[in-house]
């Protein structure tokens, strides 16, 4: 098939772009040992499909002849788990930056055979320009279409697309005809961000606001390969809400009802809301038709399954995002109704959908899961044990830090009981004490707010402790508290870095 003919049959519209239609293995051929590579995906959506495998077998080939393969990989957030496998499998990353949420890679990380920068999500387009990262040699990008004039209609996610189409030396698309056509229209992609000194003001005051246009420019000169797929988004796994999750909600929305009535939130709409990825994010936004609000807004990362019924009842009126993170249901839903949806949901580059700016200006109610908070309130995200990685700070600490209100979810233990989510000091600090304003376990709500250390220790345990730990963190805040010249914050030192260890060595958490 000539160019020409491709135009009319496939959604190649440009002739100059599909004239540059090959194979995946033909596409993977220009990436070279070494090679800084950046891809699409954000929480598995939009992340290429054909290349990637495409570049792990010859890898693995290269591999067996003896001889060294590794790319540096730079994505948006956590990328499709095949994707991930695939590459880490074969021992192809040298550098990961800036999240995973992949077993193996987490393995190799962990393992100190894959390092890993893990930053904040709003960080990372602004890195990447100062070069913190070295040149971007090849960029992978999945498209839903290419416009006559070689625009590209963005796919199920934006991320740092636009960046890695901005600074890359080589660009391969793919095209993937499983995105519906009629998500165009949906995304709203921003260039006039600048460096300092050279930045202006975000013009977005609500959360339907749109400051860009919808499709992404690209040099073609630039273009190196175009790869045809048709091949469905990995769907996330969402299990229904279990008796935890559902606790956890039920307390944040007793206490959005709390602040209603203080006159602290607005009371039919609330505040913008922002949620993690997982089942307990999932939960609280499902329990919000409880509330009974109407016209609510979210400013987040990720859309997931709760959001779309949530707009379909009239509950969220908008719904402002960098990627739709949806379950094969929630995906079903969204392609069979796309046109209701495309109007009242907006896919944003991350550098927009997690800017502190617009955090701060929209006043968001942020709501992350977390590992661990210790009894003055400092949160660990991330690291198990204060020194294995599990996923990445992603864009928690663009919310939190500059949230309206910063909340912190997570059931009060972990493996079955065995650890204790409250502690006495976090061996490794994600957010601090300053960013951290309400904690919920299904045991309790802690307000933060206005409480000096010593109080906050008491509300911490009391409210969100489990039981089974409540006398086992008390005796060490009384033992603490007790010592001459405590000082502001009154720690244990020793015993506090101690405190994990009863897990190595026991097995489990000495109760
Ligand atoms: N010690 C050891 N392991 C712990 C733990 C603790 N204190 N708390 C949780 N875990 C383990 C769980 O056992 C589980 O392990 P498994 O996968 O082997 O079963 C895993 O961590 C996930 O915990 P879970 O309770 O299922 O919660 P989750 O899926 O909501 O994840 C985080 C919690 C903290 C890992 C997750 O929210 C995260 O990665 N956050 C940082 C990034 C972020 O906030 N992104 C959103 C920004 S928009």
């Amino acid at each position: 098939m000539d160019a020409k003919e491709r135009t009319a049959v496939s959604r190649i519209k440009s002739t100059a772009l599909a004239a540059k239609v090959t194979s995946a293995t033909d596409a993977a051929a220009v990436i070279r040992p070494g090679d800084t590579v950046a891809i699409s995906g954000f929480a598995s959506a939009g992340t290429p499909k054909a290349v990637i495998p495409a570049l792990a077998k010859r890898i693995h080939e290269v591999r067996g002849q003896g001889a060294n393969f590794t790319i540096n990989l730079l994505t948006g957030a956590s990328v499709s788990s095949e994707t991930e496998r695939a590459l880490a499998e074969v021992d192809g990353i040298a550098l990961r930056m800036p999240y995973q949420s992949e077993p193996t890679a987490r393995r190799k990380i962990n393992e100190g055979r894959m390092d890993y920068v893990d930053i904040h999500l709003s960080h990372v387009a602004q890195q990447v320009w100062e070069g913190y990262y070295g040149n971007v040699d090849v960029a992978i990008v999945e498209v839903a279409g290419i416009t006559e004039t070689g625009d590209l209609i963005p796919a199920a996610s934006i991320g740092n697309n636009k960046t890695w189409l901005d600074v890359a030396d080589r660009i391969i698309l793919e095209v993937n005809s499983w995105v519906p056509s009629a998500m165009e229209g949906m995304h709203d992609v921003y260039y006039g961000t600048a460096l300092p000194p050279n930045r202006t003001p975000l013009n977005i005051t609500h959360v339907a606001d749109r400051i860009g246009q919808p499709t992404f420019r690209v040099d073609p000169a630039k273009v190196v390969a175009v790869v045809e797929t048709n091949v469905a988004d990995s769907a996330s796994t969402l299990t229904d809400p279990d008796d935890v999750s559902l606790a956890i909600a039920g307390h944040v929305l007793d206490f959005f009802e709390h602040e209603v009535k203080a006159g602290r939130l607005p009371a039919d709409t609330l505040l913008p809301l922002q949620a993690g990825i997982g089942n307990v994010a999932n939960a609280v936004l499902g329990g919000l038709d409880r509330g009974g609000y109407r016209n609510m807004t979210c400013y987040s990362e990720v859309i997931q399954d709760s959001m779309l019924r949530l707009i379909k009842d009239g509950a969220v009126a908008h719904a402002s995002a960098t990627s739709l993170a949806l379950s094969e249901k929630g995906l079903a839903e969204l392609t069979d109704n796309i046109d209701f949806y495309r109007e009242h949901i907006t896919l944003r580059p991350q550098e927009i959908s997690n800017h502190p700016e617009l955090v701060r200006r929209l006043g968001i109610i942020a709501m992350n899961g977390m590992l661990e908070a210790d009894i003055y309130g400092n949160v660990n995200s991330t690291h198990v044990m204060g020194t294995k990685i599990m996923n990445g700070i992603g864009g928690s600490g663009d919310f939190a830090r500059n949230g309206y209100l910063s909340m912190f979810l997570s059931p009060s233990t972990a493996k079955g009981g065995a650890i204790s989510s409250i502690v006495p000091m976090v061996p490794h600090v994600d957010h601090t004490e300053h960013d951290v304003q309400v904690l919920v376990t299904e045991q309790g709500l802690a307000d933060l707010r206005g409480l000096s250390p010593r109080k906050r220790s008491r509300v911490i345990v009391d409210r969100c402790a489990h039981p089974d730990y409540q006398g086992l963190l008390h005796d060490y805040i009384a033992r603490a508290q007790d010592q001459p010249n405590v000082g502001h914050t009154p720690h244990l030192l020793g015993e506090a870095f101690s405190f994990h260890e009863r897990f190595t060595t026991t097995g489990s958490m000495a109760r």
